[in-house]
């Protein structure tokens, strides 16, 4: 899954690059640039006093030390000012160089704090949806596979208009509400198989398979192997990923899951929120991942 939003201490991360929120000295701090030196030990601070310090928004590499990481990427944020400052435009900036930097030393595997999000007051909720949509952005036409580490679920809010309207339809119970079958109660009788339609729906949208998997956050590598086999059945949350990467309506999404057996239902409260993404048109499943993350449901992609 090239993003994923995980509950982690990232100075446990087994990955390439580990990216640190640190300040413009890059000579260590509290919050989790305290945590990544304390980790990697007493020569990451070595290393960082011959850097030079580093600007707001920007980027340098060290090594990783004693960290599980071969690289570590201090990145400064900005620090929240009221918004007006652009201070938005610094925190963009700031993943976007981590990432440039994790490409140029070619790193597989990245991991994110959220930037800003503690000692320099950037609202949480903000905070995840410019990380979520700059490294969503860059992994539309980038091999990598990136975790958003959340320290604290606390940590992890999304826009409390979004949440309120979501938690509304986590409370209603419908009459339906009984165990969801994991396969449609009634199986779908297709007269085409969910590659055929899957491949039928991504040459009516214009797209490369590679360009469809990784709107469903899926690495593009596993495009051929997903089409290969014409009897070969997705998971639902494969299924639905696509769903969402190819812009469907919940009944057209409803559709193309029946080919592989499964059906968006009320009783599932991870269906409930794809289905209103779906019915709102929002089709950012990286937006989509982070409401499922905040209810505590498995993000789609693969
Ligand atoms: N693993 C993952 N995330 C962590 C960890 C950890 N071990 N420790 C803290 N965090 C999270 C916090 O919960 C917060 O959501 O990292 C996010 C960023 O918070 P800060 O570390 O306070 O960083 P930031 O808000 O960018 O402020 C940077 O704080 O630590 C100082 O030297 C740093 O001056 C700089 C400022």
């Amino acid at each position: 899954m090239p993003l994923q939003i995980v509950l982690h201490d990232i100075t446990t991360m087994n990955v390439d690059a580990i990216v640190n929120a640190a300040n413009e000295s890059l000579l260590g701090g509290g919050g989790v640039d305290g945590a990544i030196h304390r980790a990697a030990g007493p020569d990451l601070l070595k290393e960082c006093r011959t850097l030079g310090g580093c600007p707001t928004g920007q980027a340098k590499t060290t090594k990783g030390y004693r960290l599980n990481a071969r690289y570590v990427i201090h990145t400064v944020g900005p620090i929240w000012r009221g918004g007006g400052r652009g201070e938005r435009d610094l925190l963009v900036s700031a993943y976007r160089s981590s990432l440039s930097l994790a490409l140029a030393h070619d790193c597989r595997t990245v991991a994110f704090p959220l930037i800003s999000s503690g000692a320099y007051g950037y609202p949480r909720d903000q905070a995840l949806k410019t990380a979520v949509d700059t490294i969503g952005d860059f992994l539309l036409s980038h091999d990598m596979t990136v975790y958003l580490v959340i320290f604290d679920r606390a940590a992890c809010c999304i826009d409390s208009g979004l949440f309120d309207r979501l938690s509304g339809l986590m409370d209603v119970q419908t009459e339906q509400d009984r165990p969801a079958p994991d396969r449609a109660s009634r199986p779908a009788q297709p007269d085409e198989s969910f590659s055929q339609m899957l491949l039928r729906k991504i040459g009516e949208a214009g797209m490369t398979g590679a360009q469809c998997c990784r709107k469903a956050n899926f690495s593009s590598e596993l495009f051929p192997s997903l089409c290969s086999d014409v009897r070969r059945q997705p998971s639902k949350s494969a299924a639905m990923a696509f769903a969402v990467a190819l812009e469907l309506s919940p009944e057209e999404a409803d559709v193309l899951l029946r080919t592989a057996g499964f059906s968006l239902s009320p009783a599932s409260r991870s269906d409930r929120i794809v289905s209103f993404f779906l019915a709102h048109h929002s089709y950012n499943i990286f937006e989509l991942n982070a409401a499922l993350f905040a209810f505590g449901q498995d993000q789609l992609g693969g």
